[in-house]
C-alpha cells in the first residue's frame, strides 16, 4: 500500500516516518556518522560490533548498531549542501542530535599528504544552501565537544591528522578552481584557490558548512573528519585512507558517549577537560 503523508509542509507519515530518509523515531541512535557516499554506510557497518541496514531511499542509506557497546548510526547525505540539509532536518526530527561527517577532501596547503585526516573546525560558506537558512555573516563552526573528541580519537589511534578551516563549495570542478569541461574556467574560479590558500584554509569539500550552520541553528552537535584524496599542491588524486576516517569517527562517538555520561553524573551542561579529574 502507498504510504500517506501528513501534509506538504511536513512530509512524514502518521507514525512519524520522514519522507526522504524513510526512518522514524527509534530507528537511529543519537550519534550519527554522516558520509556523503551511501556505499560508505556498508563499510562503516562492517567496523561495528553489530548492526543492520535500516533503509535506503534515494541517496539516503542508513544503518544502526553498536560500536564498543555504544549505540551508533550512519546516514549517507549524498553530495553537497541541499541533500545534506534534508538528511539533517529529518534525522533531527526523529531524535538524532550529534553528527559526524566522515568525508573526503582536497588539501590546498603544503605538508598535508594523501590519506591524512583533516578535522574541520570551521568552514567558509561557499555553498548555496546555508544562505537559504541564515544570512552570510553567520559562522559555520563545529561543536567544541565533537571536535575535541575527534582529536582525542585521532591521537589514540595514532593517525596523521590536521585541524583546519575548510572551504565548502557547491561545485567540485569550477567551485574548487578546477577546470570544467573543455577547460571552461570563469575568472572567479581562477582566483578561488589562491584566495583560500593565502587565508590558510586547509581544504576544499562540499558538505561541512551546511552541517555546521544547520547544527548551530538547531542546537545540535556536529563535527567533521575528512580523508585527503586530492593533493591540490602536488596535483595527485588517489582514493586512500577511507577506513582511517571511519575508525576515528567511531572512536569519537565512544569518547563523546563517555563524556556525556560524565556530564550527567556531575550535573554539568558542557564538557571541559577538568571534568576528567
Ligand atoms: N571532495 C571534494 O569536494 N574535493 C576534492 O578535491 C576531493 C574530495
Amino acid at each position: 500500500m502507498e504510504e500517506r503523508f501528513k501534509s506538504a509542509d511536513r512530509p512524514e507519515t502518521e507514525e512519524g516516518k520522514q519522507y526522504h530518509i524513510d526512518l522514524k523515531r527509534g530507528d537511529l541512535a543519537r550519534y550519527v556518522l554522516t558520509p556523503g557516499d551511501p556505499g560508505r554506510v556498508d563499510r562503516i557497518l562492517k567496523t561495528w560490533d553489530e548492526g543492520e541496514i535500516k533503509a535506503f531511499h534515494r541517496e539516503y542509506k542508513s544503518a544502526t548498531g553498536k560500536y564498543k557497546g555504544v549505540p551508533i548510526s550512519a546516514l549517507s547525505t549524498g553530495i553537497g549542501g541541499p541533500s545534506l540539509a534534508i538528511a539533517i532536518e529529518e534525522a533531527a526530527r526523529i531524535g538524532c542530535d550529534t553528527f559526524i561527517r566522515v568525508g573526503t577532501t582536497g588539501a590546498i596547503q603544503e605538508g598535508i599528504n594523501l590519506g591524512d585526516l583533516i578535522i574541520i573546525n570551521g568552514a567558509v560558506r561557499l555553498d548555496g544552501t546555508t544562505h537559504q537558512y541564515i544570512r552570510g555573516e553567520f559562522p559555520a563552526i563545529s561543536s567544541i565537544e565533537v571536535t575535541l573528541a575527534l582529536i582525542e580519537a585521532a591521537e589514540r589511534l595514532n593517525f596523521s591528522y590536521h585541524i583546519g578551516i575548510a572551504a565548502s563549495t557547491d561545485a567540485f570542478y569550477t567551485g574548487q578552481g578546477r577546470p570544467g569541461l573543455n577547460d571552461y574556467i570563469p575568472s572567479f574560479a581562477k582566483e578561488i584557490f589562491y584566495d583560500m590558500k593565502i587565508a590558510n584554509v586547509t581544504n576544499f569539500e562540499m558538505e561541512t558548512s551546511t552541517l555546521f550552520v544547520l547544527s548551530s541553528i538547531y542546537k545540535l552537535r556536529a563535527g567533521s573528519v575528512c580523508v585527503v584524496i586530492a593533493n591540490r599542491i602536488t596535483n595527485e588524486f588517489q582514493y586512500v585512507g577511507e577506513e582511517r576516517g571511519i575508525l576515528v569517527a567511531n572512536e569519537a562517538v565512544k569518547i563523546l558517549n563517555e563524556w556525556d555520561e560524565i556530564k550527567k553524573e556531575k550535573g554539568k551542561k558542557n564538557f571541559f577537560p577538568g571534568l576528567l579529574k
